[in-house]
């Protein structure tokens, strides 16, 4: 197999065990990006065969997938707490299972997500799992005042780069924000990080969840293995 559609068949099996671990009656979290995308279709075609979920999406795309899969959605107003979200992930330190998010430009609404859910289920291939995190983090910020923020995350050790569309203009999340990729190469503390960029005025999130996730799906070519946090239920 070529290396995408070997990748692509990792993304599958890990999203397709953790759609294996959703039950009956379950108020589920749905996560963004390729790795989600077999994750609902995954859902949906359990949901054709009578599985009784309700969900709350990560991004408009998840809910026009879901939607159109017959996944039934839901918000915050009618399920405040969810059993459980699952979601892909760009990077994942071994040992502490933090993670690097936002690539798909989602993270915001997939950190308020995670935040109420009583578990995070990330399924990853291979390739994204690293002894520390180095790759560039995706930081949300309003977009008036951007050269501010910028420049005080340059202050704290990054190169930034304000993140484009494919269109080649400034890329906008589904919160009506703007992202910056800030790349401090390896990330010695990624708590203290996540930290000193949240403290910033104009920065609306990061993607560094820090102790969020709890299990890690991981899929290489001999299967999926389960990686669990230490100290995670
Ligand atoms: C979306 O904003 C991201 O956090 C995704 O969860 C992450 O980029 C993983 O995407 P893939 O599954 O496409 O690699």
């Amino acid at each position: 197999m070529a290396g995408a559609e070997a990748q692509d068949a990792m993304k599958r099996a890990a999203a397709e065990a953790a759609a294996a671990e959703v039950r009956d009656g379950m108020v589920i979290g749905l996560g963004t990006g390729s790795t989600a995308a077999f994750l609902i279709d995954s859902l949906a075609a359990r949901v054709r065969a009578g599985l009784r979920i309700i969900a709350v999406p990560t991004s408009e795309r998840t809910a026009a997938q879901a939607r159109a899969g017959g996944i039934p959605l839901t918000d915050f107003a009618a399920h405040p707490r969810l059993d459980l979200t699952i979601d892909g992930a760009d990077q994942v330190a071994e040992g502490s299972l933090d993670l690097i998010k936002g690539m798909g430009g989602a993270l915001l609404r997939e950190k308020i997500v995670a935040d109420a859910s009583a578990r995070l289920m990330i399924m990853v291939d291979c390739s994204k799992l690293a002894r520390q995190l180095a790759l560039p983090v995706p930081v949300e910020v309003v977009p008036f005042g951007i050269e501010l923020p910028s420049r005080r995350i340059a202050d704290l050790g990054a190169r930034v780069r304000r993140r484009l569309g494919t269109d080649g203009a400034p890329y906008v999340t589904d919160g009506g924000h703007a992202i910056l990729d800030c790349d401090f190469g390896p990330i010695a503390d990624p708590a203290t990080l996540d930290r000193a960029l949240r403290a910033l005025v104009g920065v609306v999130e990061t993607g560094l969840f820090i102790g969020r996730a709890e299990t890690v799906l991981l899929a290489d070519a001999a299967g999926v293995r389960r990686l669990q946090r230490p100290g995670g239920q």
